[in-house]
């Protein structure tokens, strides 16, 4: 028996296989049912009692050691296998792609950075809102035709809850909170019933901006606007500000930039004025400070406000609103930012 033992034992040293199969092969020559290694534990009942121990051992360490060389066997004919197919498995794997931030974070980002740079803080609101701080507050008349069904959504035909129509309601939440000087910039999603379409959406983005302390002048909010146009498109942007009309502002202006495509010129994007509109903006009108629980005898404040999707589609030209919304990888892959 320990003269077999120590046949096969050198026998296996210089087993070979050149594939998976020869590999296997060998393991039931050995170790298979009827194999030369199995025979031998079969025999192993048959020794003397007094050799047990010293065969026993041998005959493990003989097993352990075919059943290690047969895996060795196997292992070294699979990767030969691998490496003659078409699959290489030590390449380099593909550049994980990190993606991109979405266009309208990028812009609403910038807008934010420019005014925290001039002294404003972020506030932000819900976007589920009761009519008090979407309209009453800011001074809409009862009737007033911003609240018709038309514009806005409500809740459940709840009258009094309904999806912010502007992020005006985040100001109102911060008047009635905290006493001037106020400077806040509020973006935000905003919702009103439109037919969706290349040039609207039931959806978008604003950013408002808000700053009321004693003496705050309408000079104040024009150089703070130029400021803002020329950190965003340029420092050769010129501002030009236009009468207009908002139930919470008075006076109230929308304000347009120089065409930063022609410089002013007159192209097809200008619709060849040489001017695009840009915001809104006024003076907070004092009954909506008085309805906030601010003394309009002592205060004085601007407001104005923006469409982020505008200011994006005037810097990269973007056609049509929907892209926004579609969440096409080709398009938002286009954009990148560094915040
Ligand atoms: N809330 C206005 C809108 O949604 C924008 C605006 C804000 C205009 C502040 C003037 C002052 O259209």
């Amino acid at each position: 028996m320990t003269e077999k033992i120590e046949k096969l034992m050198s026998e296996i040293e210089s087993l070979a296989a050149k594939n998976a199969e020869e590999a296997e092969a060998l393991r039931i020559k050995y170790l298979g049912k009827k194999g030369e290694i199995t025979a031998l534990m079969n025999d192993f009942r048959n020794v003397p009692a007094e050799q047990k121990r010293e065969i026993g051992q041998k005959l493990n360490i003989l097993k352990t050691a075919v059943q290690n060389k047969i895996n060795e066997l196997k292992e070294a004919a699979e990767v030969q296998q691998n490496a003659g197919s078409s699959v290489d498995l030590t390449r380099t794997p593909y550049p994980v792609s990190l993606g991109t931030r979405h266009p309208l974070t990028i812009v609403k980002n910038e807008i934010v950075d420019i005014f925290s740079r001039l002294g404003f803080t972020l506030a932000e609101g819900p976007e589920v809102e009761d009519d008090w701080h979407v309209y009453s507050s800011m001074n809409f008349a009862d009737d007033h035709p911003a609240r018709d069904m038309q514009d806005t959504f409500f809740v459940e035909s709840h009258p009094d809850i309904i999806l912010r129509s502007h992020t005006s309601s985040v100001q109102a939440r911060v008047m009635e909170k905290t006493q001037p000087p106020i400077r806040v910039i509020c973006p935000g999603r905003v919702y009103r019933n439109e037919a969706i379409s290349a040039r609207a959406h039931c959806f978008f983005h604003q950013v408002e901006g808000l700053y009321i302390d004693k003496n705050v002048s309408f000079t104040d909010l024009k150089q703070v606007l130029l400021l803002f146009a020329q950190e965003m498109f340029g420092p050769d942007t010129k501002i030009r500000l236009r009468p207009s009309y908002f139930p919470f502002t008075e006076p109230s202006a929308e304000m347009d930039i120089s065409c930063h495509l022609c410089g002013g010129k007159g192209c097809s994007f200008c619709k060849h004025t040489g001017w695009v509109e840009i915001l809104g903006c006024g003076m907070v009108d004092p009954a909506v400070l008085e309805a906030n629980g601010i003394d309009s005898t002592i205060y004085t404040g601007y407001a104005f406000g923006m469409g982020i999707e505008r200011i994006t589609n005037l810097k990269y030209q973007v056609k049509d609103l929907r892209m926004f919304s579609e969440n096409d990888i080709r398009f938002l892959d286009e954009f990148t930012s560094a915040n």
